[in-house]
């Protein structure tokens, strides 16, 4: 490999150029063995996140991350592959029953997840609630639960792309996460090197959502789905709503539970429509056209997968949840249509209650959170529950309560309301 000085690629992207594909494969390569220091790449992820990066470098940029760590190869598996990333949301819990739904219909499922960080809440940190499940597996556990179950959901090993690992760290303390080129190539390296056949990515837009507005989160999607599709991985996204958070409930264990009602066959009806909605996605990627996944939860088949991939992994499904010591009922303050909820507003609310971490090291409560009692279009009362507020330390309530200030309209007469559609565009 062509050696490089780190001014020199820092200099050229700060004046605008485009990098050479020698000048990227080295600065990853030498900032992962730690011959870059961590202020060059800040400074050279400023100049991305200012300047931009065509096409070119940002396939280029992803391939090298990927290059950095192991590839997993699942082509062994007598069923094909499918797996979705959601660029994260308040209430987003669709992987849970979305895995287990997929491998009902004969698609392997191999989730790769993260634990939450800010108000957006993180998966394994919802399935750590369920009592002895465990989120670490050895490659070979991961692959044999695939070909057994059929699902797993379990945090990325170490191998995987360690580039970005130490970037996305780097960027999170740095003013540099927003810059598209690093977001989607951060996202696809680790879905490209985790070998799955098709993807299916969830970019939500909107007040609780990374990207707040439409035209920036349709540049990251159709940014990922080129990558996607240029490394031989069957991409689509959707971009879906994130103004009003999903379902009826933020947390973690609240989550578990909403998710089980779904497999169950019941469960809001949002969570269900973008849980079959991503369910198709998936397996038309993967060639499934036969099987429709609404059977599949009604005939409890999802749920079965459900309970055999927690059991996999040291759960219980039938124990019962975790629940929060204290809680707090906030009412409605008049009678009327609810026009609006505002995700962002929850999903701190919820985070302030210990549902969510500040720094990676924290922990989380597994009974902490929000739920909601009605959802944007329905008619409340007043003096009825409107938020149930769930904690184990109470002093946590006053924070939680002024992040819901301001988070929710209620209209005498509901003509302020427009229903806004939850899967807005499909890209791919
Ligand atoms: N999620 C990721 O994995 N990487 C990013 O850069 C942003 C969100």
């Amino acid at each position: 490999m062509t050696t490089h000085d780190a001014v020199e690629v820092i200099t050229a992207k700060r004046d605008r150029a485009e990098l050479s594909d020698s000048q990227i494969d080295w600065v990853i390569a030498a900032y992962t063995r730690g011959d870059v220091a961590d202020e060059q790449m800040s400074a050279l992820s400023m100049a991305i996140l200012l300047n931009g990066m065509a096409p070119r470098e940002i396939a280029r940029w992803t391939a090298a991350m990927i290059a950095s760590g192991e590839r997993m190869d699942f082509s062994s598996l007598s069923r094909p592959t499918a797996d979705k990333h959601s660029t994260g949301g308040v209430g987003d819990k669709i992987t849970l029953p979305l895995a287990p739904l997929v491998a009902a219909c004969g698609v392997a499922v191999p989730q790769l997840s993260g634990r939450g960080l800010g108000h957006t809440g993180g998966t394994l940190d919802k399935l750590e609630s369920i009592p002895g499940w465990r989120a670490t597996l050895s490659n070979e556990e991961m692959l044999e639960q695939l070909e057994s179950v059929g699902a797993v959901i379990c945090a990325a090993g170490d191998g995987l792309a360690p580039a970005d690992k130490k970037l996305y760290a780097l960027r999170d303390v740095t003013g540099t996460v927003e810059a598209i080129p690093l977001i989607a190539s951060s996202i696809m390296s680790k879905k490209i090197a985790e070998g799955t056949g098709a993807l299916v990515l969830d970019v939500k837009v909107g007040s609780g959502a990374f990207m707040k507005d439409l035209a920036r989160a349709r540049e990251l999607a159709e940014t990922m789905v080129g990558l996607g599709k240029d490394a031989g991985v069957h991409t689509v996204a959707l971009l879906t709503d994130m103004e009003t958070p999903l379902g009826l409930t933020a947390g973690n264990a609240v989550e578990v539970a909403e998710s089980v009602e779904v497999l169950a066959g019941g469960g809001p009806a949002d969570v269900v429509e973008l849980t079959l909605a991503l369910a198709r996605e998936m397996l038309r990627g993967a060639g499934v056209t036969d099987v429709d996944p609404a059977d599949r939860l009604a005939d409890g088949s999802a749920m079965d997968a459900w309970k055999a991939m927690v059991r996999a992994q040291g759960g219980d499904p039938d124990a019962p949840l975790p629940q929060a010591r204290e809680s707090h009922v906030v009412t409605a303050e008049a009678s009327g249509t609810l026009t609006r909820l505002d995700a962002m507003s929850v999903g701190l609310a919820a985070w302030r209650l210990g549902a969510g971490r500040a720094r990676k090291e924290d922990p989380v409560q597994a009974g902490a959170g929000v739920v909601w009692h009605a959802r944007p279009g329905d008619e409340v009362r007043e003096g009825e529950p409107l938020f149930t507020l769930l904690t184990d330390e109470p002093e946590r309530f006053d924070r939680a309560l002024a992040s819901l200030e301001g988070g929710y309209d209620i209209s005498a007469d509901g003509s302020s309301y427009t229903p806004q559609e939850l899967v807005i565009d499909r890209i791919g």
